[in-house]
């Protein structure tokens, strides 16, 4: 029986194919976009280079030997691959599982295309059971937390956790995701948020969904 890690690899390997030649990309950050890094310098297919999301990955791009840029030397991207911690069947997403939501949303927005890349257990009807990472100004924590608690959320401290930009994470359980657009808009307003993991304004275009049974390329209207 396949395990999710052997999903979180199909998705990951499939990705290749929405790699375009000779063109920048984003990468995103966590275990499945791992096994798409793998797969992409495997293939020996040429890009110009890769904007990342995370030290992290940075890190794996450079341990495969795929050349990073930076945001400033390109102007567009033709692709964004990442994963997500939940996507809905509008393929609107949360994410931040792995804290890198900020630099996620930057690069996702430069992105023409964002493609996802999921194994089933990340595929739901509703948003809301994975509690939404919200990056805070480490000053501002106490006083985002009062706000997310009247908005029905119910915050807790990522502990001992500090983001690659210097903040720290609320994650928050309970919250009312049914209209992500919205929310996602009225979090990013509250002051000392520096982004939440809602990604409802930069959905994806393309997720790809590894199952049991193999390998399916979804998209929003069939
Ligand atoms: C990191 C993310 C990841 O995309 C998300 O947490 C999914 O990770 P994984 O592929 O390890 O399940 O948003 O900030």
């Amino acid at each position: 029986m396949a395990t999710q890690d052997d999903l979180k690899r199909m998705a990951g390997e499939k990705a290749v194919e929405f790699v375009p030649d000779n063109e920048y990309i984003g990468i995103g950050t966590g275990s499945t976009v791992n096994y798409f890094i793998k797969a992409l310098a495997a293939s020996g297919k040429q890009i110009k280079g890769a904007v990342s999301s995370s030290k992290a990955t940075s890190a794996l791009l450079e341990q495969y030997e795929i050349p990073e840029v930076t945001l400033s030397d390109v102007i567009h991207l033709a692709v964004y691959i990442d994963g997500a911690d939940e996507i809905n069947h509008s393929l609107q997403m949360i994410k931040g599982g792995g804290g890198a939501l900020l630099r996620e949303k930057i690069v996702a927005s430069a992105s023409d295309k964002f493609v996802c890349i999921a194994d089933e257990s990340k595929y739901v009807s509703r948003l809301g059971k994975f509690p939404l990472p919200v990056e805070v100004i480490p000053a501002a924590r106490s006083l985002v937390a009062r706000q997310l608690l009247k908005l029905g959320g119910e915050p807790q401290l990522r502990v001992g956790f500090i983001t690659d930009s210097g903040n720290e994470i609320l994650d928050v359980a309970d919250m009312d995701l049914s209209r992500p657009l919205t929310l996602e808009d009225e979090l990013n307003k509250i002051t000392g948020v520096v982004e939440n993991g809602l990604f409802a304004r930069d959905a994806a275009d393309v997720l790809i969904l590894a199952r049991a049974g193999g390998v399916e390329v979804i998209k929003v209207g069939g």
